[in-house]
């Protein structure tokens, strides 16, 4: 097996697990969790505070060239990875409905999925990668040798969700969270470019009822058996 393909890629609508999941599978493997959300969430609050108008992509092309990001590793079994943007932690500030929502949008935007995809294949380039995302199966690394694509109800998702970010200290209406959710979502799956899809090659797993240690250890033993593909 070649090291560029030993990524594994979990892809999948909001609240599905995939976070959790993602860093529990990489700590498993000794793989580096690359949280792909991260980086869309970073440019949209990058984008955001230098008024940047989403419609002139010219402008924005032009000031994604000097991004400067950075993502550091997660904060322990079940925290979230650091992300830096030009020498300012954003870690917490991108971690809101609101900056889910823009990041969203701005992730139909060509060259935002040019350049993200670019950093993201440089970063997996060594291998030995737990990818998680909405395309990194799909269009990321098409080649990855181990493929899952999570679902679960929206009700369920909306209701994880919650109590994440409650965990966090934000108190949020648990109904706009799941209408943002289910609208996010739509668009994800219906914007042109790089859309939130099933690789055909995907092992599809739904989590509305499975406990997140059980999927957990589905998919380390999907991985520990297909060892060459
Ligand atoms: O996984 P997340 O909630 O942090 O992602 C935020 C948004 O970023 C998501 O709604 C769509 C976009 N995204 C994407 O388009 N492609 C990815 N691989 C990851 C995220």
């Amino acid at each position: 097996m070649s090291e560029q393909r030993e990524i594994v890629t979990i892809d999948g609508p909001s609240g599905v697990g995939k976070s959790t999941l993602s860093r529990r599978v990489a700590a498993a493997l000794g793989y580096t969790y690359l949280d792909t959300g991260a980086m869309y969430r970073a440019v949209a609050l990058y984008l955001q505070q230098l008024q940047i108008d989403l419609d002139d992509e010219e402008k924005v092309r032009s000031t994604l060239s000097s991004l400067d990001l950075q993502l550091l590793p997660a904060d322990g079994e079940d925290g979230d990875v650091g992300v830096v943007v030009g020498g300012q932690d954003v870690s917490r500030t991108i971690r809101t409905p609101e900056m889910g929502m823009l990041a969203s949008r701005v992730s139909a935007i060509p060259a935002v999925r040019e350049k993200l995809t670019e950093m993201q294949q440089a970063i997996g380039r060594a291998g030995k990668i737990v990818a998680e995302g909405r395309d990194t199966g799909t269009v990321v690394f098409p080649d990855a040798c181990w493929k899952f694509y999570l679902e679960a109800d929206p009700e369920e998702r909306g209701r994880r969700r919650v109590e994440q970010l409650r965990a966090s200290g934000q108190e949020v209406d648990a109904r706009e969270l799941l209408a943002m959710i289910v609208k996010r979502d739509r668009d994800d799956q219906e914007r042109t470019l790089s859309p939130l899809q099933k690789a055909e090659d995907a092992l599809v797993i739904d989590t509305t009822s499975i406990d997140i240690q059980e999927v957990c250890r589905k998919i380390l033993e999907f991985v520990r058996e297909k060892k060459s593909c």
